[in-house]
């Protein structure tokens, strides 16, 4: 196949995107090629940021939700980050790794004891660190997850459940939720939905369905503003008709968030045992606490086959990502289908070990729900004073606030502009978060975070919205 530009000279730039086609792209997060960052960059970086975010874009490759990037941090610490030039920011995205904070102490002292102790183990040896990671998980994991596999980050560990499902069942398909999720690597972005990921690079791999997710906002079967199961009763009628599906791979909630019906999840338990096709969910991004459980699927009575952590799993220091399956899982020790460098390294169990401990010791998942309540009910009365406000909805410290603006019809619009705006003003004023689906504002603190500060960054995203109404 001819190369679209000789491989040994680079492209010439892209040309500037129409704005319709950068909305299309904006499910995972806010874009970096948007008039909007430029007008902020220029404005509120100074001349050291600019010359490293400079740096940073004339060697890394661009990437629309990374290089070129928005600032330059130089620590991190708390519910916080700090950028070069001083300016502090509660960050309220920190990528879903800052369960128990960042830089939190105890992490950082198990990791420095741990690099004293023994800082690597090859593969064919294990450590103690590494089982006792994998027993202390298979405690805390609710039912028969009784198995374990480390994998180095969340796509991995997704790529394997993958695999393991194949195995287990001797059938390939998969069915999954648009707009979702799982990592970008081809397997990957095959059960993935959103299109940044998966337009202009397929094949990607056969037999993967696609169904809605349960998003009453955006519902294909317009079931109104509450979720009737429609999409619940939808997955079954996909196992049903293809007859032949290895496992229904999803988030429990979505971080946009979606928040599911209390029943979803039963039923669609209930159509994969019918089916029998396995239930793997990704909790990459939520568990550990986020959702007001230490699991987010404890919070739906249901039991997956198979679940993966992620992301906060190594304090929010160490990559780590962990596989859980059912006992009976156990299947494939004539094959390989993990088989990663740092599947037992011992710094990043360490870490992960003494984040579980702050977890606990601290209440982390009961803190996230009740600190969750308070700001879903700030996010209501805000709601009755913004009318760019659509919807709020939260699951513990797991929230999204959706903007809607008025439409020429009288109907209403996803508020795209706006909510990039509002984002850009809330920095201004020291509060990070992203926006997904181009109209979400997706907020996702520290569990950690205090009640003084949940509540000033509820009262700069107030402030927020009322600079971009006037
Ligand atoms: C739901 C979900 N699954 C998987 C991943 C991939 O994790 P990682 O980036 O650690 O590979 C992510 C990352 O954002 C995620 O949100």
């Amino acid at each position: 196949m001819k190369p679209p530009f000789p491989l040994d000279q680079a492209p010439a730039p892209t040309s500037p995107r129409s704005s319709s086609e950068l909305d299309a792209l904006r499910s995972e997060g806010d874009l970096n090629q948007s008039p909007q960052r430029q007008a902020w960059a220029a404005a509120h970086l100074g001349s050291q940021a600019q010359n490293l975010l400079e740096r940073d874009a004339a060697v890394f490759l661009h990437q629309s939700l990374s290089t070129p990037c928005l600032n330059v941090l130089r620590h991190v610490e708390g519910a916080w980050l700090e950028d070069i030039a001083g300016r502090r920011y509660l960050d309220f995205h920190g990528n879903c790794v800052h369960q128990v904070g960042f830089a939190a102490p105890k992490v950082i002292a198990a990791i420095k004891a741990q690099l004293d102790e023994l800082c690597f183990c090859p593969r064919r040896y294990t450590c103690e660190p590494a089982i006792r990671l994998a027993e202390k998980l298979t405690q805390l994991a609710p039912g028969n997850l009784k198995r374990v596999s480390f994998a180095p980050g969340g796509t991995t560990a997704v790529g394997m459940a993958l695999k393991y499902a194949r195995v287990a069942t001797g059938r390939f398909k998969f069915v999954s939720m648009w707009d979702s999720f799982h990592g970008a690597s081809l397997d990957a972005i095959s059960v993935g939905g959103e299109a940044l990921f998966r337009k202009g690079i397929g094949p990607l791999l056969p037999g993967c369905e696609h169904v809605p997710p349960p998003e009453p906002m955006r519902c294909p079967f317009h079931c109104g503003k509450t979720c009737n199961l429609a999409c619940a009763d939808y997955v079954e009628y996909v196992l049903e008709r293809e007859g032949d599906v290895a496992a229904v791979i999803a988030e429990t909630v979505r971080n946009t968030p979606f928040i599911p019906p209390p029943d979803y999840w039963k039923r669609i338990r209930a159509a994969c045992d019918r089916h029998g096709a396995l239930l793997i969910l990704d909790e990459v991004p939520i568990g550990l606490g986020r959702s007001g459980k230490l699991f987010a699927f404890e919070n739906y009575d249901v039991l997956p086959d198979m679940v993966i952590l992620g992301k906060g799993l190594g304090g929010g220091i160490f990559p780590l990502a962990a596989l859980l399956a059912r006992d009976s899982l156990n299947i494939a020790g004539d094959m390989a289908l993990g088989h990663y460098t740092h599947e037992k390294n011992p710094v990043a169990c360490a870490a992960a070990l003494a984040t579980l401990e702050v977890i606990q010791e601290e209440g982390l998942a009961d803190r996230a729900r009740d600190l969750g309540a308070w700001a879903l009910q700030r996010m209501q009365a805000m709601a009755s004073t913004h009318p760019l406000i659509a919807d709020v909805r939260g699951l513990g410290l797991l929230l999204g606030m959706e903007l809607a603006a008025p439409a020429p019809n009288g109907a209403r619009r996803p508020a795209i502009a706006e909510a990039e705006q509002v984002m850009y003003e809330s920095l201004k004023r020291g509060l990070s978060f992203k926006v997904t689906m181009g109209n979400v504002l997706t907020l996702t603190p520290a569990l950690t975070i205090t009640q003084a500060e949940l509540e000033q960054a509820f009262d700069i995203l107030d402030e927020s919205l009322a600079a971009v109404r006037s």
